[in-house]
């Protein structure tokens, strides 16, 4: 494997991918590591990623200097670069007058240098720099340089050192991969044997190896990650692990079901499921504000999650789905302390588990191959995103289960309708809302008087930006039709056609 010391830049979860996509194993770790742990570990390269800071600022992220000596080839990027000459006899690094930020044209003044042979001696690559190196440490060539940096690129070719001041994991360095494939297999002569099933194999034992014969307690949601988890930790200790499963009435038609039939009929996982819609639906009773709907729904969660785990015995370990966007978040340098509870709901504050959570190196994509690997079914795997609060924020104001009823039944038409269009793949996330405006229509001879039901459809990368589908009319008409024929007390139907920004995808 190689291994990445995180400097802080925003990109060092990039690199890690990247070197994955190749086939190797990658980790990020943090940059205090000592030479002793990274000597154990073995690993076939080094990466020191980049970083917002100066190497003369304060408590400027060090190294462990022993790890020069392990003779483990080296790959800094930008501020990894720095150190690197900051810490080795002979190099200088400088304040820069200016920051130096976006695309910038290097030189490449040694074409048979290993990271760059075969490739264009003119480039594009991605910067994003402060200081620059003014001088390469002693036994270093430079091998690129760039109108602002006159060091842009460094090579050690006996120690395997190696350095560029440029972003080689970002899409904008136009050979940036080509680069990080020549350190991985010319420099460091990685073998790409890594894959998923690796990774199952790897982590049951690990799992086992931590767990002992302890028992282990999970928080289902119904949603991909904790489904992941939960099957993949049954792989590993099987009825050492309990899961409570929430149903607070603000799911979806025949999710439950699904997860239930899915999770503890075919994989055999020992799901608690609580059916706690009353408890929901009288706390949230008269309320129409949505803050407050999704605070009561968040802490009504927290305890029936701990009236539930305090009925148990003898649990040591909390398994959560954290995700690796989830781990830079809150930053890898954090301990290993409980933060923040919206993937369990919350534990009460008395009981101190351990947490185990086996997805905290991947990404949202890598964890669905991996539950894909693990046997689950598509549509769990593929499921669409679904907020925590559930149809609670798709019932506009107050929530009544006349009106839960509207939008469960009209959701299910539509993903029916998308279904058969064939569009699930193309639209991010669909779904119908429901304002509790009634307006008059007229059905056979009768005037009605009922509400109205809006459809939502969006394209989105990340849910952060998001365009309203354009969806064809046909299949907006067949989702119209049915909706208003099939579910009582619907007798107009409207399409949400703003994107976000300005509103967002949710109407609440
Ligand atoms: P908005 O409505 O903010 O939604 O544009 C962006 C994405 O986030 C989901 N969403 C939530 N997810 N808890 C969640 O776990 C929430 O309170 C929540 N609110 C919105 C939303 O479905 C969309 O995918």
């Amino acid at each position: 494997k190689i291994i990445v010391l995180d400097y802080g830049s925003q990109y060092n979860q990039l690199i890690t991918r990247r070197i994955r996509e190749f086939g190797v194993y990658s980790e990020l770790l943090p940059h205090t590591i000592s030479a002793e742990e990274v000597k154990e570990m073995a690993p076939k390269g080094i990466i020191f990623s980049g970083g917002p800071n100066s190497v003369y600022d304060d408590g400027a992220f060090g190294i462990d200097e022993g790890i020069f000596e392990l003779g483990i080839p080296i790959l800094g990027i930008c501020y990894g670069m720095q150190l690197m000459c900051y810490k080795l006899p002979g190099g200088k690094v400088a304040f820069a007058d200016n920051r130096e930020y976006g695309k910038a044209d290097i030189d490449v003044k040694n074409p048979e240098s290993v990271l760059f042979k075969g490739l264009p001696t003119k480039q594009t690559v991605w910067m994003s720099h402060g200081d620059l190196v003014q001088q390469a440490p002693d036994g270093f060539e430079v091998v690129a340089t760039s109108p602002n940096c006159p060091v842009a690129s460094i090579a050690d070719d006996s120690r395997k050192f190696y350095g560029i001041q440029f972003h080689a994991e970002v899409q904008n360095t136009e050979y940036g991969h080509e680069i990080l494939k020549h350190f991985t297999f010319d420099v460091c002569q990685a073998e790409a044997n890594w894959s998923m099933a690796d990774f199952i194999q790897q982590q049951i034992a690990v799992i086992r190896e931590k767990v002992g014969d302890k028992k282990v307690l999970l928080g289902l949601s119904g949603g991909v990650d904790s489904s992941v988890v939960g099957v993949l930790l049954h792989e590993a200790i099987g009825d050492q692990l309990t899961s409570i499963f929430v149903d607070h009435g603000l799911l979806r038609k025949g999710e439950a079901d699904q997860v239930m039939a899915s999770l503890a009929g075919k994989f055999g996982l020992n799901i608690i499921k609580v059916d706690a819609q009353e408890r929901f639906l009288s706390k949230l009773a008269g309320v129409s504000d949505p803050e407050q709907k999704r605070k009561i729904i968040g802490n009504e969660f927290i305890r029936v999650f701990d009236d539930e785990s305090a009925k148990l015995d003898g649990i040591e370990f909390l398994a959560q789905g954290t995700l690796y966007t989830d781990v830079i978040e809150s930053g890898t340098d954090t301990a290993q302390t409980i933060k923040s509870h919206h993937n369990v709901g919350g534990l009460p504050e008395d009981v101190q588990f351990q947490l185990i959570e086996p997805l905290r190196t991947l990404f949202k994509d890598e964890v669905r191959e991996l539950g894909e690997k693990l046997g689950m079914p598509h549509e769990l795997v593929w499921r669409q995103p679904f907020p925590g609060p559930g149809l609670g924020i798709r019932v506009i104001g107050e929530i009544t289960e006349e009106k839960l009823q509207i939008v469960r039944d009209s959701d299910l038409i539509l993903r029916e309708e998308i279904a058969n269009a064939g569009l699930e793949q193309e639209v991010w996330q669909y779904f119908t809302v429901l304002p509790g405006i009634r307006s008059v229509g007229v059905m056979g001879d009768g005037r009605t008087y009922d509400y109205t039901v809006g459809i939502r459809a969006v394209t989105s990368i990340d849910g952060m930006t998001a365009d309203f589908a354009q969806l064809p009319w046909a299949v907006l008409q067949k989702i119209s039709v049915r909706i208003v024929n099939e579910v009582a007390h619907v007798n107009r139907i409207v399409y949400d056609i703003t994107s976000k920004p300005p509103s967002t995808i949710e109407w609440e």
